[in-house]
């Protein structure tokens, strides 16, 4: 699989560790920054990240920070990312079966590295199952994506709950 990874300095160190487990795993790895850890700006790295998974650069997204928060409240603001901090198996693989998360963000402040490639292989081994409840609730989350877009505050009108 073809996998964008991008970290500010909070998460450049477990992000070269992760780059090292995703090529072990014979994945094609994108990395878009940092290349240092000289203090940088999450969002500039949520950006290029969800960029490459918009544009279908690639099919998936790991973002990391230091507690994961800030890059993935700046990845869910571009349309078509569904991104989620998500420190446990459970999470992650869920994420992707019932929401089709598809970036995964993480802390590096938070997690040591063995959990997060248990985390990260958990979330790369995930499919979204296509179940019709999954489909009708993601078309209402596209809908609301929509009406953001279109007036900057949601409608009231999104569907029932
Ligand atoms: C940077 O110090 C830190 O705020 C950032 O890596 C991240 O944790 C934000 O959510």
């Amino acid at each position: 699989m073809k996998i964008v990874i991008g970290a500010d300095h909070g998460g450049y160190l477990l992000k070269q560790a992760v780059a090292v487990l995703l090529k072990k795993l014979r994945h094609v790895v994108v990395d878009v920054g940092a290349f240092t850890n000289e203090p940088s700006d999450y969002p500039d790295f949520a950006k290029a990240v969800a960029e490459h998974v918009i544009k279908k650069k690639a099919e998936r997204g790991i973002l990391i920070c230091g507690s994961g928060v800030g890059a993935c409240i700046a990845a869910n603001k571009f349309a078509g990312i569904r991104a989620s901090v998500c420190h446990d198996t459970f999470s992650a693989r869920q994420g992707v079966e019932d929401d089709d998360m598809n970036v995964l963000c993480l802390g590096a402040r938070v997690l040591g590295q063995e959990l997060a490639a248990e985390i990260i292989k958990t979330f790369l081994a995930a499919k979204f199952s296509n179940a019709p409840r999954h489909r009708r609730r993601l078309q209402k989350v596209t809908a609301i994506e929509k009406t953001c877009r279109n007036s900057g505050t949601p409608s009231q009108e999104t569907g029932n709950a």
